[in-house]
């Protein structure tokens, strides 16, 4: 089971992410990405059949800022790593 969430710090609005997961990330009004599974909290597994779309998100991310875990994503972003 995977976990993701948009290190929404870091993200300058590349929007590659979106491009290899349109089920995944979406952007808001100024092109930031965030996780469409759970508003970007962290906390929904990602189904099974986007797996392969979130490891694409993840390697084509040129600020490294689509996070992803086995285990969920704490509110405090700076731990989650
Ligand atoms: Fe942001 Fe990376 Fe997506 S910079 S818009 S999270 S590809």
């Amino acid at each position: 089971v995977k976990y993701t969430i948009v290190d929404q710090d870091t993200c300058i609005a590349c929007s590659a992410c979106g491009i290899a997961a349109p089920d995944l990330f979406d952007y808001d009004d100024e092109g930031t990405s965030f996780a469409i599974l759970d508003d970007n909290q962290g906390h929904t597994p990602v189904p099974e059949e986007l797996v392969e779309d979130l490891e694409d998100a993840y390697d084509s991310c040129p600020s490294g800022s689509i996070k992803m875990a086995d285990t969920p994503f704490t509110c405090e972003k700076s731990e989650a790593g």
